[in-house]
């Protein structure tokens, strides 16, 4: 595991782009994991202005997204699928039909969890997947005592991640208590990780996840066991790790950064 230290969130989140599109101007067939949630929002938008601005082309690449809640429609202001087509997909020139994200609405989620698991291995696995950290250390929705080596399936949402997104629903209370996601495994078997996590809150979570034992508890602890795998913090994100200065040294001083300093 490498953690790259950036001044800011505005840097750090610059950085996590220009890795994308790095990755898809080497391979425009990019087979690319996508996360959602706030974090993930400003990556979007340098995406969005590289393909406008530098012409990042998207129009081969295809994506996976991490998860999708149990029950929302497409149209729904919070399903995932809608998320991504405002803050990505829409803007980009992104076929749609490459687009993918589990369907939350399936008659039997237990076949929609395998299908979705069965297409990804048909377009030869994840190159690149990028991955946020809740405030419980999930990664997708792999919430605490999600087996390490587990796959896409339906999980029950814990009340740390409803109290982290009921503000989007009006509430606790209005919003789904499930989703599918990929699992742990899934996430594992990605080509190479990228996790891009800022701020404050979210300091001592990325200091376990990093840092500390690897335990289901924690799904994020499970990256440490991948051999390409990045985290990406903002200086305030990052105060609780013991090993800062070495993080800041690989950054101003290994040939692979050299590009991005
Ligand atoms: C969403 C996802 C989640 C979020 C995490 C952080 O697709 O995979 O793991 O990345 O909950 O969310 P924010 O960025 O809103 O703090």
């Amino acid at each position: 595991m490498e953690v790259i230290i950036q001044p800011n969130e505005a840097a750090a989140a610059s950085l996590v782009a220009r890795v994308v599109a790095h990755d898809l101007r080497a391979n425009p067939h990019l087979v690319l994991g996508l996360a959602t949630g706030r974090t993930m929002e400003a990556v979007y938008r340098h995406l969005v202005t590289m393909c406008l601005q530098d012409k990042l082309d998207f129009s081969l690449c295809s994506t996976f997204n991490l998860d999708e809640y149990v029950g929302l429609f497409p149209s729904d202001p919070n399903s995932y699928r809608h998320y991504m087509d405002h803050h990505l997909f829409r803007q980009v020139n992104i076929d749609l039909r490459n687009t993918h994200l589990p369907n939350g609405l399936a008659e039997n989620l237990e076949r929609e969890c395998v299908n979705y698991e069965a297409l990804i291995k048909r377009f030869g696995g994840i190159d690149l997947q990028l991955l946020g950290i809740g405030k419980a250390g999930h990664i997708g929705f792999n919430e605490p005592l999600s087996a390490l080596q587990s796959r896409t399936r339906v999980k029950a949402l814990t009340p740390t991640t409803l109290k982290q997104n009921a503000p989007f629903f009006g509430g606790e209370d209005k919003m789904p208590r499930r989703a599918i996601t990929m699992g742990v495994g899934t996430i594992l078997e990605c080509r190479r990780c990228l996790l891009l996590a800022t701020g404050q809150s979210k300091a001592e979570v990325i200091a376990q996840a990093v840092e500390g034992p690897i335990t289901s508890m924690i799904s994020a602890t499970a990256l440490q066991l991948h051999p390409r795998c990045t985290v990406v913090v903002d200086e305030a994100a990052a105060t609780r790790l013991q090993e800062a200065d070495y993080y800041r040294w690989i950054f101003q001083n290994e040939p692979e950064w050299e590009a991005y300093r």
